[in-house]
């Protein structure tokens, strides 16, 4: 298979990178490098059937030419973490509906299946546990920044779904707090690689708010193995499934597991004002329903919590350059 991966320098497309290859497949990825790193793809650059392709999506003339030669395109170039929504709500809106609809637009013209990735930000504060794919989304208002993902990946859902009903084969998965090797670890990446980083620099481990909040971390291979499947079964076009872990972990438990493999360190609480300032409000809970993924991708996650924990922080300590 003929795929182009789109932010292939990033955490999840240098793994989707590494697992196409693996199924013999051909692949072309393209990332600008605005927070892709090329350490992440330095192996797969020594693959013949790997091409990278340092530019952006909104290049015409270079992603065209891509995508005449694909059979299916992972999207996921994208500005992403939770830091980059208030800081710069403006690029959040226009890389992830802008970018997605000027790809579209391509896939439309040469005939290519898209698979996009968005994600469990969409269902924002709704309440009704655990989230089916047609649940309502429920944000809050526009000066609140942080919604300012939620939307534009929205919005590309509907530009995506809007091509589907025109014949064009689309698929959309909603990833749900992916963690794992070469996630950012910095303060504007996921929770568990900022603590896993906090960890190794034997700084204490800060946890936003009470740490009450819940998440569903899933580690990168079950989030690259229910990819992959979603962009194989044909059963999957025209669809949104979820993909993520089923097991609902509390902020500070995540916090006292990784001071735990660590080796015991300081856990300290900091208001989200103080971190983010006053244009945020966080998703009190956040729980998958994956009927959806087990019945059409047969997408069951296989690594708990602890073991993925501990691969991650192994990884990193051997790898200090990405901390
Ligand atoms: N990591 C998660 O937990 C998670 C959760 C939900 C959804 N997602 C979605 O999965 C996808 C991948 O996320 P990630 O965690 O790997 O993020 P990431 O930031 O590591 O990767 C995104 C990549 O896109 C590149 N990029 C941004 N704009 C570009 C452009 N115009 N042209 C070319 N490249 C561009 C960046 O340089 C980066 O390498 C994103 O679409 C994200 O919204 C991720």
């Amino acid at each position: 298979m003929r795929c182009l991966v789109t932010g292939a320098a990033g955490f999840v497309g240098s793994h989707l990178c590494s697992e196409l290859l693996e199924h013999n497949g051909k692949v072309w990825g393209v990332d600008d490098l605005s927070k892709g790193r090329q350490e992440r793809i330095a192996e797969l650059m020594e693959n013949p059937d790997f091409i990278f392709v340092n530019n952006s999506i909104g290049e015409s003339a270079a992603l065209s030419a891509i995508v005449k030669e694909v059979e299916v395109i992972y999207h996921l170039a994208a500005v992403v973490g939770v830091k980059q929504y208030v800081e710069d709500p403006a690029r959040v809106v226009e890389a992830n509906v802008c970018q997605t609809a000027h790809l579209l637009k391509l896939a439309w013209q040469y005939g290519k299946k898209v698979l996009f990735t968005s994600t469990s930000e969409v269902y924002g504060k709704n309440k009704e546990l655990p989230f089916v794919e047609n649940a309502d989304r429920l944000y809050g208002p526009s000066d609140k920044d942080r919604w300012s993902y939620a939307i534009a990946k929205s919005a590309a859902e509907h530009l995506c779904l809007g091509y589907s009903r025109k014949g064009l084969p689309v698929v959309i998965v909603r990833y749900f707090n992916a963690y794992g090797p070469r996630a950012d670890s910095s303060s504007y990446g996921g929770v568990v690689t900022r603590f896993i980083s906090q960890a190794l620099r034997d700084e204490p481990l800060t946890v936003h708010g009470d740490g009450c909040q819940t998440r569903c971390f899933t580690y990168i291979d079950d989030i690259v193995d229910g990819t992959v499947k979603a962009g194989h079964v044909p059963e999957a076009e025209g669809r949104i499934i979820n993909l993520g872990s089923k097991r609902e972990t509390k902020i500070k438990d995540l916090a006292e597991m990784i001071s735990e493999i660590a080796g015991g360190k300081k856990i300290v609480y900091q208001p989200y004002r103080e971190f983010y300032g006053p244009y945020y409000e966080d998703i009190p809970r956040r729980v998958p329903d994956l009927s959806v993924a087990e019945q059409v991708l047969d997408y069951y996650p296989q690594v708990p919590l602890e073991t993925g924990l501990k691969k991650t922080l192994e990884w990193y300590k051997s790898e200090q350059d990405f901390i």
